[in-house]
Formats: C-alpha cells, sequence, structure tokens
C-alpha cells in the first residue's frame, strides 16, 4: 500500500488547458473519492496517476517516489474501469489471475490469490464460467478480483459502477465499501454520483472546470460547503438559492422581504450575495407569524420516505423536503421560516462562502 501525493499538477491537450494546479495528498489507507460533473477532468486526472497520460506540469509521487516517467506497468497500480474489459474467451478464474501469469508468478500462489479474492468477493462457485454467463454485477466483481488478486500499492476506480441499475449499484456500493474496510488499500475513486461520493468517501474531492473546488470529510462538505459550485453539486434534492443584498443583519431579497444572517456572519452593507438553504431546513409552519413567507404550493413530489414540495418564493422555484405528507396541497398556500443558522451565505461575485 501507498501514499499518493498530487503537486501542482497540470495538464493540456494541445493548448487546452483541462486540469490546472492540482495539489492533493492521500494517505496510505484512504478512500478518496473525485466528484464532480461531466468533463471537469476527473478521469483525467486518475490516468495520469495511472500513467496513461503524460503530466504536463507539476509531479506525481507514489509512496514517496516520483513517478511522472514510470511507465505504468511499473507503477504497481491496479484500475477497475466503467467497462469491466473481461477477456471473453477466459474463464473467470483466468481472467482474474492473468496479470500474475504474465509476470510468471508460482502456479500455487496464484490459485490461492484468486481463491482468496473469490471468497471476500462471492465469486467461488463462479469461478468456472466464462464472461458472458454471468450479470453486470457479477462481471464488475470479477475486474474486482482482477485488481485483487495483484496487491498493487493503490486502487484507482473509474466510475464502476454506472452500467449497473440502481438497486445494484446500491449493494455493489456498500461491498466496495466493505471491502476497503477489509483491505484497507489506498483507492481513489471517480464519479459524478454525488451521493455514491457521501458514502464511500473518507475525504471528497470535488471538482469543476479542471479546478479543484474544496476537499474535506463528506459532511463537512454537505454542512459547510466553501462556494456555491460545492453548494448546488453536493445534496439531493439539491440547495435552493436566494439572491439578495445584506442590510442591517439581514438579507433583502428584491421582494422587500427579510431573512436573518446567521449570527456573527460580517458582511457589508449592500453586499451582493446568495442566500442557500438545504430543502430539508425549509421550516413548515402551521399559520403565518412574524418572518415568515407565504408561498404557494406549485408541485408535489412523494418519494415515500419524505415529500419533496415545490413552491413559488421571491421568482424562485423552492424545494422544500418534508416528513409530513399531508403539509402541502397543490395550488394551497404554504407558511414557511427560513431560519437564520440554517442558511449558507456566498458573496454573489466570488462565489465564496461567507462566514
Ligand atoms: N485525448 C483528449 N484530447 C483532447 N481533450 C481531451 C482528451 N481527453 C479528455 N479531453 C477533455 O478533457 C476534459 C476532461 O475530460 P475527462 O475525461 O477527464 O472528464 P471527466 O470529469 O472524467 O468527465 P466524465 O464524467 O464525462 O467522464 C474534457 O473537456 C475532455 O473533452
Ligand atoms: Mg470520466
Amino acid at each position: 500500500m501507498a501514499s499518493i501525493t498530487i503537486q501542482s499538477v497540470s495538464k493540456s491537450f494541445g493548448a487546452v488547458s483541462v486540469l490546472r494546479d492540482i495539489d492533493l495528498s492521500i494517505a496510505d489507507g484512504e478512500f478518496v473519492v473525485l466528484v464532480g460533473p461531466s468533463g471537469c477532468g476527473k478521469s483525467t486526472l486518475l490516468r495520469m496517476i495511472a500513467g496513461l497520460e503524460d503530466i504536463t506540469g507539476g509531479e506525481i509521487r507514489i509512496d514517496g517516489r516520483r513517478v511522472n516517467e514510470v511507465a505504468p506497468k511499473d507503477r504497481d497500480i491496479a484500475m477497475v474501469f466503467q467497462s469491466y474489459a473481461l477477456y471473453p474467451h477466459m474463464s473467470v478464474a483466468d481472467n482474474m489471475s492473468y496479470s500474475l501469469r504474465l509476470r510468471k508468478t508460482a502456479k500455487e500462489r496464484i490459485a490461492e490469490a484468486v481463491r482468496a479474492a473469490a471468497g471476500k468477493l462471492g465469486l467461488d462457485p463462479l469461478l468456472e464460467r466464462r464472461p458472458r454467463a454471468l450479470s453486470g454485477g457479477q462481471r464488475q466483481r470479477v475486474a474486482m478480483g482482477r485488481a485483487i488478486v495483484r496487491h498493487p500499492k493503490a486502487f484507482l476506480f473509474d466510475e464502476p459502477l454506472s452500467n449497473l441499475d440502481a438497486r445494484l449499484r446500491e449493494q455493489m456500493r456498500a461491498e466496495i465499501k466493505r471491502l476497503h474496510k477489509a483491505i484497507g488499500a489506498t483507492s481513489v475513486y471517480v464519479t459524478h454520483d454525488q451521493i455514491e461520493a457521501m458514502t464511500l468517501a473518507d475525504r471528497i474531492v470535488a471538482m469543476h472546470g479542471g479546478i479543484i473546488q474544496q476537499v474535506g470529510d463528506p459532511l463537512d462538505l454537505y454542512d459547510r460547503p466553501a462556494n456555491l459550485f460545492v453548494a448546488g453539486f453536493i445534496g439531493s434534492p439539491a440547495m435552493n438559492f436566494i439572491d439578495g443584498a445584506c442590510r442591517g443583519g439581514a438579507v433583502e431579497p428584491h421582494d422587500g422581504s427579510r431573512i436573518p444572517l446567521p449570527a456573527g456572519l460580517k458582511a457589508a452593507e449592500g453586499q451582493a450575495v446568495t442566500v442557500g438553504v438545504r430543502p430539508e431546513h425549509v421550516r413548515i409552519v402551521g399559520a403565518a407569524e412574524p418572518g415568515s413567507h407565504t408561498a404557494r404550493v406549485d408541485l408535489v413530489e412523494p418519494t415515500g420516505f419524505g415529500t419533496i414540495v415545490h413552491v413559488r418564493l421571491l421568482g424562485e422555484d423552492l424545494k422544500i423536503y418534508t416528513l409530513d405528507r399531508a403539509a402541502a396541497r397543490v395550488g394551497g398556500p404554504l407558511h414557511i421560516m427560513l431560519d437564520g443558522e440554517r442558511l449558507h451565505v456566498f458573496d454573489r461575485e466570488t462565489t465564496q462562502r461567507l462566514g
């Protein structure tokens, strides 16, 4: 196992810059998830760690050794892709042992490595099958088994679950987490699914436009997003945003109402801000009261456990997540409170969090 250090790394394809000034230290045994929208550079960064892309600038170290010029096969890293890329004419066991056979590892050691990995992954009964006789989830497990038998220094995953249906994705997600707890191998996992990122990561790296936006514990990103991008990207249903200007300890949206600022938050008079509030933090109150807003219910989406209620407020579509199924009726009025302590406030110009 190994640590991975990424220092001032940049990447350009010709004149097009796709990654800028990436700094990231991944500890031995850590599970780090790179998350961000399509095209933000996640796969490119992962492929640079693997050695499948040249590094335009900066340095990558694995276990303290500079690997910029080291060939992929000499980095001792295993990669699991979205397309499992199994050999169709080989059995599960042969697929799993292929890299060891290439290295002329002793037969007994290969058999032992395959047996151990198959046990961890629940593949014992399938070892003699061909990939075409496996389900998507089973193929994904074979692809992971192929990585595990090599005992690499680190695992790199590029959206390994995106070909699976929702139920299977949920199952495999838990399996990957369990497997990581059991093996403890350094892992870098790429996804654009923020739920996958939240549930799997020791630390999340949120990326946008080739730049790291925030690095941290999943719940820190959720509770204290550093900027508007992270605030809007992490969380489902997504955070609500309301634009306004700061005046006398409150934010005034354009309709003249007032939203109290969190205690201790410093903002300049007249500063243009965007207030963020998570749907589960919009409080529904029984009747109009001081400081409440009255809005009309636009749409009600029952999800089973909770209900997403859309209202029109201050010209915006505001989403409320409530566990009270009877809280709202389409067309009816709804009284809501935005509690100062639950709000996130961002400078509209810099998009950075205030306070
Ligand atoms: N070989 C290449 N030549 C030119 N541009 C490339 C090349 N590979 C990737 N890019 C560009 O680099 C940017 C980052 O691509 P990358 O594949 O890393 O994104 P990603 O975050 O993995 O997205 P996705 O979630 O869609 O997989 C994209 O704008 C992409 O078009
Ligand atoms: Mg990608």
